[in-house]
């Protein structure tokens, strides 16, 4: 079998990015046969960037009903939060105390803060915590933990799981002796959608306050967000530059290919932006309603999905507890029984 295994942070309202390069193939991957799948709610990675705990509550139920609305099956599914696994952050520590700091220095999330820092003037590590730091060795761990064959995630994961093979093989070489504990994972990603792009062009993300959100706020809202896009000021009549158009990418994560290649020529040959935003608004809204009436019904019960969580996280320990067991036996802490 393979075990396919992701997760999402739980710090902010799902978006179309979200849903686009994670959910929707993580789903897809979860109802093919001899797959086993894992998918969490990563609320330990929430704490790196939130200190809101009600934020955080809400975000982890949002997260949590929009994978069971999109078609999350928890018979099937291994479906837990992160923070209900223990044996994730031990075993972070395990990874940490094998990782050098230099691979570490090179994570370009860290990175960037420094940059950011740099251009600002101020001390390189201003508002840096450790957690941001070593935030590639505690997702090493959510992967490891479970031996994930395949990671679906957008491209901008992609540094994080070369990342996780250097670990797991670093550990692998120092305690397998001839056997290895962690199996290596492979990166998925879907090439028609890759990096979404928010509002403003530059990737959805929630720290570029870009997103378009799935379900919240409805159509209305969906719709309202869509006419935000930036275009260029080319007038209806003129033709449009497709491939260099926010909109067309986005179009492209929602349609079949023969649809993409009708909405290409309608842009080539003049169709207006307002237009083009409605039939996008319009292809995106086909794939969410019918969705978006589950997602209702379950942010209302949270009970439910809370009991969901709990079932899933039975279930992963099922396989984390006996493994960390080995783990210790193999680095000298304690005889596995
Ligand atoms: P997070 O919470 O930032 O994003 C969740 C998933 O959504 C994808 N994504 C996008 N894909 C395409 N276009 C976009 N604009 C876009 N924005 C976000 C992300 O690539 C991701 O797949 N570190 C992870 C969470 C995590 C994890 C893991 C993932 C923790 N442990 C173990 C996989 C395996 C993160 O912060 O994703």
């Amino acid at each position: 079998n393979t075990r396919v295994l992701t997760g999402i942070t739980t710090s902010g309202t799902p978006h179309l990015g979200n849903y686009a390069g994670a959910i929707r193939p993580s789903i897809q991957a979860s109802h093919l046969p001899g797959v086993d799948a894992f998918y969490f709610m990563a609320d330990y990675h929430a704490l790196i960037k939130c200190d809101d705990p009600q934020r955080i509550a809400r975000s982890r139920l949002e997260i949590a009903a929009t994978w069971i609305a999109a078609g999350l099956d928890p018979e099937k599914v291994t479906f837990y939060r992160q923070s209900d696994i223990p044996e994730i952050p031990e075993l972070c520590w395990m990874l940490t105390c094998v990782t050098a700091k230099g691979l570490m220095n090179r994570a370009h999330a860290y990175k960037a803060s420094v940059d950011q820092n740099v251009a600002r003037q101020v001390d390189p590590d201003d508002g840096i915590n450790m957690g941001l730091f070593s935030y590639p060795i505690l997702m090493a761990a959510d992967i490891l933990m479970f031996n994930a064959n395949r990671v679906p995630v957008g491209r901008d994961q992609i540094q994080h799981l070369e990342m996780t093979r250097d670990i797991a093989q670093r550990f692998n070489h120092l305690y397998g002796q001839g056997r290895d504990f962690f199996v290596l994972p492979e990166v998925q990603i879907d090439d028609e959608v890759a990096t979404l792009p928010g509002l403003d062009g530059r990737k959805m993300s929630k720290s570029y306050d870009n997103t378009i959100p799935l379900f919240e706020g409805g159509a209305k809202a969906l719709r309202a967000a869509v006419k935000r896009i930036v275009t260029d000021s080319r007038e209806p009549g003129q033709p449009k530059d497709a491939e260099g158009s926010h909109l067309y990418t986005l179009y492209r994560a929602f349609a079949t290919p023969a649809e993409s290649l009708g909405f290409r020529e309608q842009l080539e040959a003049g169709l207006g932006w307002g237009d083009a935003k409605d039939l996008l608004s319009g292809r995106i809204e086909q794939e969410l309603a019918p969705m978006r009436e589950r997602y209702a019904e379950l942010m209302v019960r949270p009970g439910r999905i809370e009991d969901i969580l709990q079932a899933g996280a039975a279930k992963a320990r099922r396989l984390s507890q006996p493994f960390m067991a080995r783990l210790r036996e193999a680095v000298g802490l304690r005889a596995a029984l």
